[in-house]
Formats: C-alpha cells, structure tokens, sequence
C-alpha cells in the first residue's frame, strides 16, 4: 500500500494565514500540520508516501525533506499549475504502483487506517471511502450509501433541497491503480465531480467506509483551524496525545500557564501574564500582565504589556502594542505590527 497526500490547493480561505506559510504546513500545536496526517499512515504501515503540491512546494519540501526524520519515505510530485484533486492523483501516476491511500491534505482525524485497509481488501473495492456525519453537510461532498455500504450517489457541495443525507465525503480513500485509467491525463479533473460519479455510472464496486467514533476536523477555515488546536489540548484527538507541554522558555515566577497550553522554546514571559487554553509558537516575548486566552501565536511574535488576546489567530514576527485588543475571529498576518491601544473588536 502507497499514500499520496493531496496538498497542492491555495489554501484561500486560511488567508492571511497562508501568504507566506502553504496550508498543508501551517502549524498545528507547532507541529506542520502534514505531520499528523505522516503519523496516521505511519501507524497503519504505510511509508511510501507521495505529497502532491502545487502551491509553494520549496517551502514543503524544506520542511519535511526525504521524510526520514519522522519514520517513513518521502516523495513529491509538483504540478505547473493545479490539476484538480483527480488530476493530480493522475499527475502521479509513475509513481504509482499498488493501491494507494489518498488523504485530502486538511483534514486532522484520529481515524483507524488500517480497518479501512482491511475492509477495503475484504470487499474487493475499486475503491473506498471514508465517510464521517456532520450536520450541515453543504460545503462538503455528500455521498449516499446502501445497507451493505455500497455508493449510490455523490453530490459535491450540495443545496439542502438536494438530500437529506448527513453523511459526507471525509476526504480519505483507498484506491485500485486501475482507476488511473478513467482518468483523462494533462487535464484538470476532480475526484468530486469526475472520476466518482464516472465509478457509479460504469458500475464499479465503490464502497463506504462509516468509522465509528471519530474525530475528523477539516482545518481549512480560520474558526476550523483554531477549533483544531482546542480539541488537541483537550486531548479529544485520541491517537494524538501532546507531549511536552512546556517547552524551555524564560517566564517569570508571577506568570499564570494552564494546565491546557502550550509554551514552545525560547519564549519569554514576564511577571503578570496569564496563558489560558493557549498554543503560543517558538520565541514569543509576552510582556507584563499580558493575558492570552483560547489563542494561537506563532513563532517570535511579541505582545505588548497589560494587552488581551482572546479567540483570536496571530502569526509569526508580529507586534502587538501595549493595552491592545485583539478579540474574538482576529486573524492576524504575519509581521502585522498594532499600535498600542489597538482594538480589533469592541
Ligand atoms: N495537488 C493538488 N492539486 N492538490 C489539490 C488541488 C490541486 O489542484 N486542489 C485541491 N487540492 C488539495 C487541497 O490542498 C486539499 O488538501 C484537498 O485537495 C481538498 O481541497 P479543498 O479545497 O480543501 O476542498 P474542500 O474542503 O472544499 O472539499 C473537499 O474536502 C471535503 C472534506 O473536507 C472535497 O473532497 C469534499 O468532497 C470533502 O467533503
Ligand atoms: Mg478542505
């Protein structure tokens, strides 16, 4: 079994966020996000993994390299401009040899892998995939099962008039090389729109995989992404447990962390400051009576004295004044830099 991750999308929706850091990388609990994703295939014996990119591919591949560090053989293919999720499984394709686990690059989930794996070799699949219920199901792929699991219908990105089903597309799939070939090459084409509804209509044996209790996050909006961070330091991620909470930082003995953050290297806090249900990334100087709250930082940003940030996202090298605000939904570019007395909100 190989893996190919797709990870070549723009990332729009996490802007400003991914200007200069491409989505598959932003920093989950300071981790690259691709890491959780590595582990997962890790865990279920799958080494072999191509990562599929398109947008600022150097800045990946700087950071994961040939993937020995983290356990498993890194390879990467670069499209010339994006090929859609089918095109660049297709795009691929010399690479490919054997059945193939495909992961949507944004989705953070504690799924058992190889229960998929097993199942989808039982079953004698074309192909399988994961299935996970959410209540609004209109920006996701909704796909339609029978009792045995077989699909009857894909809808990408449905109106509500268009189903009642609740269960969607959890952008994980198991994959026979042999679909390669209902795959136009050099065109841009979609799994979602392309090649899934091509399997129903010829007939092939495409199969649901309905996990029970799972996590599964797509981390692909701002609100999503923090959302991520707080499920991880609430330990509702299993499989995932945080280690080493506390990195080696300076902080004064009049300084409040909880239980719940994270303080990574070289950061400093002083006297006064309070982190509560935090993620702040390597380098941080948090200055007196700073109060930080159910808040991501990242590396080597500096927060003013007596300011308050709250359910709010900064990125890296910012200044953020003295006595500022910056309140709940902020998404802050990195190298943003806020006067003191700033506010965000009201
Ligand atoms: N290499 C490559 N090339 N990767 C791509 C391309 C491309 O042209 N287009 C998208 N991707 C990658 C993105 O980086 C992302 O990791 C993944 O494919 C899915 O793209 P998104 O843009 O995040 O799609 P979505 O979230 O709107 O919808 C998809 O995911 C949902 C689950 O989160 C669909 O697969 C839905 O059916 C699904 O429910
Ligand atoms: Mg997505």
């Amino acid at each position: 079994m190989q893996a190919l991750i797709l990870a070549g999308g723009k990332g729009t929706r996490l802007r400003p966020l991914t200007v200069y850091t491409p989505k598959p990388i932003v920093p989950i609990c300071n981790r690259p996000f691709l890491l959780y994703q590595i582990d997962t295939l890790r865990r279920a014996g799958v080494t072999d993994i191509t990562l599929s990119l398109s947008y600022q591919p150097e800045k990946i591949e700087q950071q994961l390299g040939d993937g020995s560090d983290f356990g498993v053989k890194l390879k990467y293919t670069v499209e010339p401009q994006p090929m859609g999720t089918a095109g660049a499984y297709k795009f691929a394709e010399d690479l490919i040899r054997e059945p193939t686990v495909v992961f949507n690059g944004d989705i953070l989930t504690d799924l058992d892998l190889k229960t998929v794996i097993r199942q989808h070799k039982e079953r004698k699949a074309t192909a399988t995939i994961v299935l996970n219920p959410v209540e609004d199901p209109s920006m996701y792929g909704v796909v339609e099962t029978d009792d045995d699991g077989r699909v009857l219908r894909f809808l990408e990105k449905p109106k509500p008039e268009e189903t009642a089903c609740r269960n969607i597309n959890a952008g994980t799939y198991v994959l026979e090389p042999g679909v390669l070939d209902l795959i136009p090459t050099g065109e841009n084409h979609s799994f979602e729109y392309g090649l899934f509804p091509k399997l129903l209509e010829k007939g092939e044996a495409f199969f649901a995989h309905i996990p029970p209790r799972t996590y599964w996050l797509d981390i692909g909006t701002p609100a999503r992404y923090l959302q991520a961070h707080h499920d991880l330091l609430a330990n509702r991620v299993t499989r995932f447990h945080l280690k080493d909470r506390r990195g080696n930082f300076d902080s004064a003995t009049h300084s409040d962390i909880d239980d719940l953050s994270i303080v990574a290297d070289e950061c400093t806090l002083k006297p006064g400051v309070v982190i509560v249900n935090s993620v702040l990334g390597k380098g941080c100087y948090i200055e007196e009576r700073a109060r930080i709250e159910n808040s991501v930082i990242w590396s080597h940003t500096r927060v003013g004295t007596a300011a308050r940030v709250r359910d709010a996202i900064i990125g890296r090298g910012c200044h953020i004044g003295r006595s500022t605000l910056v309140g709940p939904g902020a998404i802050l570019g990195d190298k943003t830099s806020l006067t003191d007395y700033a506010k965000t909100c009201a």
